[in-house]
């Protein structure tokens, strides 16, 4: 048994988390720290990206959504952004025949008409390509932030409510949450995000209302498959309440 296979084997398999969200932070200085340009963080963090889908894969996760490109990331320096957008474009391409190996979908979540012309096609080629697909589901934030999400939302449900198909005392909670990008994708159960800041930037801030939320200050490039073994580990551990006491959430077991 390797040492990796052994720390798998203290996973419960019966408490695999159904979603996971990741903010995946820390190219730019994994970069710096080895003399690189910052774009050459974020081309080192492609490997780590298919590391971490095959392992979510492997491990029957459902439902994996990453955080790679915010809406605020577009005020960066435009040569960061262009290459970031090339790279987007080829890792897709490249990682097309194992995504569809292993049974994997692409969702695409964002304002992806922002996205250049050339990578966006090639995201709506894979997303196509892997529609039929029924494994692990990849939902890729791209031009995303949730504020930008809840905006949109907004205007749907207004726009609704103006031209008389919606009754505005009758908007749900279930209503809101069905306007999002994320609709019909149940909220996350763990997020995690690396490089070491213990903030949310923006990222699925209402589905992440009662998410475990786990912090480690590996650099994207570094988070290596026992990191994400770790955080599992840690998740399982968790006792997820959702406003009720301990004693409840026991009785109910
Ligand atoms: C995360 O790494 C990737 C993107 C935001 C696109 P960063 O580029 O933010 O890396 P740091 O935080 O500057 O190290
Ligand atoms: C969050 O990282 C966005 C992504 C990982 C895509 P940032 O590096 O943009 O977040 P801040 O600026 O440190 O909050
Ligand atoms: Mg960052």
């Amino acid at each position: 048994m390797t040492p990796l296979e052994k720390k798998i084997s203290e996973l419960d398999p019966n408490r695999i988390p159904v979603h996971v969200a990741m903010i995946m932070d820390g190219n730019g200085r994994w970069a710096k720290s080895h003399g690189f340009v910052r774009s050459d963080g974020h081309a080192e963090g492609v490997s780590t990206v298919h590391r971490v889908t095959k392992l979510s894969s492997d491990l029957g996760i459902k439902y994996l959504t990453l955080y790679a490109f915010s809406t605020e990331n577009w005020n960066r320096p435009k040569e960061e952004v262009d290459t970031l957008m090339y790279l987007i474009g080829w890792a897709i391409e490249r990682e097309l025949p194992e995504l569809l190996a292993n049974n994997v979908k692409i969702v695409l979540l964002g304002d992806i008409e922002r996205i250049p012309d050339e990578p966006r096609q090639r995201l709506f080629y894979a997303r196509n390509a892997t529609a039929h697909c029924t494994g692990l589901q990849l939902n890729m934030c791209l031009s995303y932030s949730s504020r930008w999400e809840i905006t949109e939302a907004v205007r749907q449900i207004a726009k609704a409510a103006a031209e008389g198909k919606v009754n505005p005392d009758h908007i749900s909670e279930e209503d809101v949450s069905n306007h999002l990008t994320t609709a019909g994708i149940p909220d996350p159960d763990l997020l995690i995000r690396t490089g070491g800041e213990h903030r949310i930037s923006n990222y699925l801030l209402w589905q992440i209302a009662y998410s475990e939320l786990y912090f480690t200050s590996a650099l994207w490039p570094d988070f290596s498959d026992e990191d994400y073994i770790e955080a599992l580990l840690d998740f399982q551990n968790r006792e997820r309440r959702f406003g009720l006491t301990g004693d409840q959430v026991k009785n109910n077991k």
